[in-house]
């Protein structure tokens, strides 16, 4: 028999990285990709394994409640792998509410819905996991790193939703018995990326020579990993990650915005044979995002010390890697940023780049 794979969100930009990953390494497995399809969710990141035998997309909602209930009544789910989420944090000071739904509501519906569904199976070959932010760790100083026993701070809309989610994970874990995991993940950047997040923005803007609108002063310091380095984590945590626990995953990679910018804009005059500093003469400062969190740094090393993953490539590979496929994928950009996206745009920058 076929282990039964669900992952939720897999059209997006993680989800689909992963759904590739678990769809081509493990033939043995069947895996269902349930995803809303939000401005952010896209099956053209899915082409080349849509046809697969051992992968079935199903369009739905984690927030509806019946919906939900009779996927898992019809599929005899193993394993959950839970990363449908509204992933935005600007979007999340904009329109709080839609974070709440999807991020807390839908959660708890998956976890109502696997509860039910494994009351009377062998609760050691199942698994729920859920993929969480370290932002719900709040904001760092110039000092210090983000463990596993770092008490929730969350700042902003977007991860008070995930800080609520994660809970009720582990709540289902203490009170049910729910066989959880969950982790923690630092800025991810990568293919696929929908370009409202800094690096596939500022990609994007540069080679339509629009502004690039970096939030205060560019002080603000973020730690990034690959989106593949982060999938391969996921793959090990969900394998032979430890029953209720939690997992922090980062690169040790640390870039005040600024700097990362510079280096983005210096590569971009590379790849496209631009006179070098066109690029950065895109560079303008606008207001900061409110509550901007200062600083994240996850210490990955429990996720090292005891199941022995560490990232695969360096940043300077990584970045120059996520250049060359926005370079070679200009019509998947003009795709995902028509419709919804370009009045969101206008709405979210226009005010910003006024009188910069
Ligand atoms: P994304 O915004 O690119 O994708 C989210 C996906 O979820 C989309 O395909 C969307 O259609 C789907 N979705 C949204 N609402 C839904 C709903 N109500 N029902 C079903 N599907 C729905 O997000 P991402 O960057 O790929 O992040 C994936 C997960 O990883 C999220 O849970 C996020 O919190 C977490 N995470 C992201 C990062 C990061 O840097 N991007 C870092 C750490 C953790
Ligand atoms: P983002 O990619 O939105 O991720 P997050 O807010 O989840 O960390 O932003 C990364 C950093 O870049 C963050 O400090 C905000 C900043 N930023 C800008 O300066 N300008 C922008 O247009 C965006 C989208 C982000």
């Amino acid at each position: 028999m076929k282990k039964q794979l669900l992952i939720t969100g897999g059209a997006g930009f993680i989800g689909s990285h992963l759904v590739r990953l678990m769809v081509k390494k493990y033939p043995g497995y069947h895996i269902t990709n349930l995803d809303k399809l939000t401005y952010a969710g896209n099956l053209e990141n899915l082409r080349d394994i849509e046809s697969e035998p051992n992968y079935t997309f199903v369009r739905g909602d984690i927030t509806d409640t019946a919906f939900i209930q009779e996927l898992f009544q019809n599929n005899h789910f193993d394993g959950v792998i839970h990363l449908a989420a509204e992933s935005h944090v600007d979007r999340s000071i904009a329109s709080p509410m839609e974070f709440v739904l999807t991020n807390v509501i839908g959660t708890v519906n998956l976890l109502n819905a696997a509860r039910m569904a494994w009351k009377d199976g062998d609760l050691a070959q199942k698994r729920f996991y859920h993929v969480s932010t370290d932002e719900v760790y709040g904001s760092l100083t110039d000092e210090g790193f983000f463990t596993e026993t770092t008490s929730y701070d969350p700042r902003s809309p977007y991860s008070a939703s995930k800080a609520s989610s994660d809970h009720f994970v582990r709540a289902y874990h203490h009170t049910y018995g729910l066989p959880v995991v969950l982790s923690n993940c630092s800025n991810n950047y990568g293919s696929h990326q929908f370009p409202e997040k800094l690096i596939p923005l500022f990609i994007s803007n540069i080679l339509q020579s629009k502004p690039l609108p970096v939030y205060g002063t560019g002080s603000n310091v973020r730690d990034w990993l690959w989106v593949v380095d982060h999938c391969s984590a996921i793959d090990v945590i969900f394998h032979q990650g430890k029953d209720g626990e939690t997992y922090n995953i980062g690169g040790k990679n640390e870039w005040q915005n600024i700097e990362l910018i510079k280096v983005l804009c210096q590569l971009m005059d590379e790849k496209t044979g631009q006179k070098p500093g066109t690029a950065a003469r895109l560079i303008t400062y606008v207001t900061d995002r409110a509550g901007h969190d200062f600083r994240y740094a996850i210490d990955a090393s429990k996720l090292e010390r005891e199941l022995g993953w560490s990232p695969s490539v360096t940043f300077e590979e990584g970045l120059s890697k996520t250049i060359d496929w926005y370079l070679a994928n200009a019509e998947w950009v003009s795709h995902v940023r028509s419709g919804e996206y370009a009045s969101y745009y206008e709405k979210q920058y226009g005010d910003r780049l006024k009188g910069n």
